[in-house]
């Protein structure tokens, strides 16, 4: 082991800060406008407080818990985000490899900087397969296709980007849309996009991206996969009950990290509502400013049956490569490890709604 590892997310953080040009730390780090629902992910977490029970036999702790049927020896799985490669160049493989190692499941973003075949055939795991709908709608459905046949075992549909957010350090820093190595051969690419009115992310997305998509479009979706579908990026209630009703498999959520729409609520504070809206038809997933196993614990609590974490895997890619992105999912899992054995749980279903003291319980 080297020396002087990072000991918590907020480290790699700062390395990832250090590795990584400004423009590409700014698009992984930034969120939209005012950056306030990026900044709550965070602090929302900071306002849920812990009830500690005590002289409980911690001395044998069990994180294990299964979705759709798949066993984890932990609840925490890797949230998709685009362009690894900006990070490492081994890009998604190194991120493949490190959530394999820690037999978590990764889902793998539409914008990949890796071929999908690659990341299937880097190492063995169980891998979900993230989706945006084109305007292109063939282009979708042979990406589907595409994960459906190298053997990811879920679909998981990000309804929150009808169009993109509007991601103020990217316009500054004229960000490139970073290379989607799967739509290589699938689609043109002008690489001349003008930038001067800002990102070329942007302008890549407005033209790409199908702001018509609709409910109706997820019964589509399932007309072209078997795969279970998750809808990524649900925060009301009645989204939920939606979700439910048209036949998903799970529901998550998500705000993005942040970079879709400004003042949405930071997910944890939303995750009670849509869990009781489900109520336990499906698993309800949450991500968005998870930084410490006692943030994995808070969501647990509050009705989740996973979470996802973005950007500290980003860090830990940026700062370490695939040992770095290991290591953040190890110190996440640890850190949970000890949140349960401190708070007299010995398993994933006795963390409950009364571990926890939310600032709605305090007002009341
Ligand atoms: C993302 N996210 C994202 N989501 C998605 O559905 N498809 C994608 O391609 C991406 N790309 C992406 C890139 C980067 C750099 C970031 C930071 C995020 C959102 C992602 O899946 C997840 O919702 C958030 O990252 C969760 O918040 P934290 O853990 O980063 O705070």
């Amino acid at each position: 082991m080297e020396d002087n590892l990072p000991v918590n997310v907020r480290e790699y953080q700062e390395l990832a800060k250090k590795a990584l040009p400004k423009m590409h730390y700014d698009y992984i780090n930034g969120g939209a406008e005012d950056e306030y629902t990026l900044r709550e992910n965070i602090a929302a977490y900071g306002r849920i407080l812990l009830r500690p029970r005590v002289l409980i036999d911690v001395s044998k702790i069990d994180m294990s818990t299964t979705l759709l049927g798949y066993n984890m020896p932990s609840p925490i799985i890797v949230a998709p985000t685009g362009a690894h490669k900006l990070a490492n160049p081994e890009g998604e493989v190194a991120t493949a490899r490190a959530a394999a190692a820690c037999n978590t499941i990764m889902v793998l973003s539409f914008g990949s900087s890796c071929k999908i075949e690659e990341v299937a055939s880097s190492c063995d795991a169980i891998r979900f397969y993230q989706l945006y709908v084109y305007r292109r709608r063939d282009v979708s459905a042979t990406l589907v296709r595409r994960a459906e046949s190298l053997g990811f075992k879920a679909i998981v549909l990000t309804v929150d980007t009808p169009v993109l957010g509007r991601r103020e350090a990217d316009i500054r820093n004229k960000m490139v849309a970073p290379r989607m190595a799967n739509l290589e051969g699938l689609m043109s690419f002008d690489d001349d996009i003008d930038s001067k009115g800002g990102s070329k992310l942007e302008r890549f997305a407005h033209e790409t991206l199908d702001p018509s998509l609709s409910w109706k479009d997820v019964e589509w979706l399932k007309s072209i996969t078997s795969l279970p579908i998750l809808l990524k990026g649900i925060v009301t209630a009645e989204d939920a009950r939606k979700a439910v009703e048209v036949g998903a498999a799970g529901v998550i959520v998500s705000n993005h990290g942040a970079r879709q729409l400004d003042y949405a609520p930071p997910t944890i504070s939303a995750l009670e509502e849509v869990v009781k809206a489900v109520a336990g038809a499906v698993p309800v997933l949450v991500d968005g400013g998870v930084r410490r196993g006692t943030d994995v614990f808070k969501a647990l609590a509050l009705g989740a049956t996973a979470v996802m974490v973005g950007r500290p895997v980003f860090y830990g890619l940026a700062a370490r490569g695939e040992a770095g992105a290991r290591h953040v999912i190890e110190m996440l899992n640890r850190e949970l490890e000890l949140a349960m054995a401190l708070c007299g749980c010995r398993s994933v279903a006795e963390v409950t709604r009364r571990h926890v003291l939310t600032e709605g319980d305090r007002i009341r």
